[in-house]
């Protein structure tokens, strides 16, 4: 499989967050926080190390994380911070409020990860909108996504209210529709999304899109939807490559978001691209970690990490910014994936050897 190139191209529809940044007043710690790792990445700058070599074409690098801007025109941040995996609440911890949630989600945000991945399965919806009020960055200058579980015998509309309740706000940015489990047939899954056009129509989610979805989930919902879905968030990383389902999201504008994009350097270890990572990591003086985000990044493909590591999040925050990956690299990195297959999430879903 070749890399799409129209994903590559594709960030050049991505506008500058920060540029929208600049024309608001922003809460004055972030703000500084904010000139401050520009000033790192001016004053550090790996970049003047860094020679372009025939290999690919020169890398356009950009001092700051861009935004995407999706198809109904709204744009989203390339790199988000996700409440989910690590902040998960599971068995006895459900219920309870957790307030390191809360000071783990404030801090990302005050580092600067404006993007914040939520979801009602997650738990702590409330966590996160206490941490949006902690951090004292103003609303209109977040990204806020949280998703919807589909459970059975409840509308959209019930299990929406529920999730703006909980986050304590009047909108976000990105609903979506967690998984296509729980579906029995095409037609409910047309229902569905016509119950979700109606929150966007609403005026109270500006854009709404789909999760874990495959082509054959997809096709459906295309065939009926007045509003298209502009984003699927999917497990993607160098052994999960999903085949023709990232051509397909281009042939209808459908953006894609990568969860799991560390999984190479950490569930998958040892594999085959652990090589590569290693050569990269050493070429640009930076981590593995900065180079599997910057793989995503350097298609088109707006990602979703977590950390409760401060150092770490600063970290991707300074230095994904002061590189970008060679097309050729992108390509070198896909092939040494394909010499492995993992999959870290809804594995009683999929077969072990799917790679859809
Ligand atoms: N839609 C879905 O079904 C779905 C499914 C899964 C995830 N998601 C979303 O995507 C977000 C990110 O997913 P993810 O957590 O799988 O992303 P990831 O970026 O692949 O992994 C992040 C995890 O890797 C750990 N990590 C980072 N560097 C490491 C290293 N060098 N060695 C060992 N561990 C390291 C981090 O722990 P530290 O705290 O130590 O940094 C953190 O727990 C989630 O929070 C959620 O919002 C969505």
């Amino acid at each position: 499989m070749k890399i799409s190139v129209a994903y590559i191209a594709s960030t050049a529809l991505c506008t500058t967050y920060r540029r929208s940044l600049s024309h608001h007043s922003i809460n004055k710690v972030t703000s500084l926080r904010f000139t401050s790792y520009r000033k790192t990445v001016n004053m550090h700058s790996i970049t003047a190390a860094f020679k372009p070599d025939a290999s690919g074409a020169p890398p356009k690098q950009l001092e700051y994380i861009p935004s995407l801007k999706l198809s109904d025109g709204h744009e989203i941040p390339m790199l988000g911070y996700g409440l989910g995996t690590a902040n998960y609440k599971t068995g006895a911890d459900k219920g309870k409020f957790n307030q390191k949630v809360v000071d783990d989600t404030a801090m990302a945000i005050k580092a600067g990860y404006f993007h914040l991945d939520g979801a009602e399965s997650y738990g702590n919806e409330e966590e996160l909108g206490a941490a949006i009020k902690k951090a004292g960055v103003p609303r209109d200058k977040l990204f806020v996504t949280t998703k919807t579980n589909c459970k059975q015998g409840e509308s959209i509309e019930t299990a929406f209210v529920r999730s703006l309740e909980k986050l304590g706000l009047d909108y976000v940015d990105l609903y979506l529709i967690h998984r296509p489990f729980w579906a029995k047939s095409p037609a409910e899954q047309q229902a569905k999304w016509a119950e979700m056009e109606a929150i966007k129509e609403s005026g109270r989610a500006k854009s709404i899109g789909v999760s874990n979805y495959l082509q054959e989930h997809l096709e459906p919902i295309l065939q009926t939807a007045k509003h298209p879905p502009v984003i699927n968030q999917i497990e993607y990383h160098p052994y999960l490559q999903h085949g023709g389902l990232l051509d397909f999201h281009k042939q209808h504008k459908i953006a894609v978001a990568a969860y799991g994009p560390l999984t190479a350097v950490t569930k998958a270890k040892p594999g085959s691209c652990d090589a590569i990572y290693d050569q990269l990591a050493k070429k640009y003086g930076v981590t593995e970690g900065d180079i599997a985000l910057r793989w995503c990044l350097d298609q088109g493909i707006v990602t979703l990490t977590t950390s409760g590591n401060e150092q770490r999040l600063q970290g991707y925050m300074r230095k994904i910014p002061s590189f970008k990956l060679t097309p050729k690299e992108v390509e070198d990195i896909a092939e040494a994936g394909k010499q492995k297959h993992f999959r870290g999430f809804y594995t009683t879903n999929y077969g072990p050897d799917d790679r859809r």
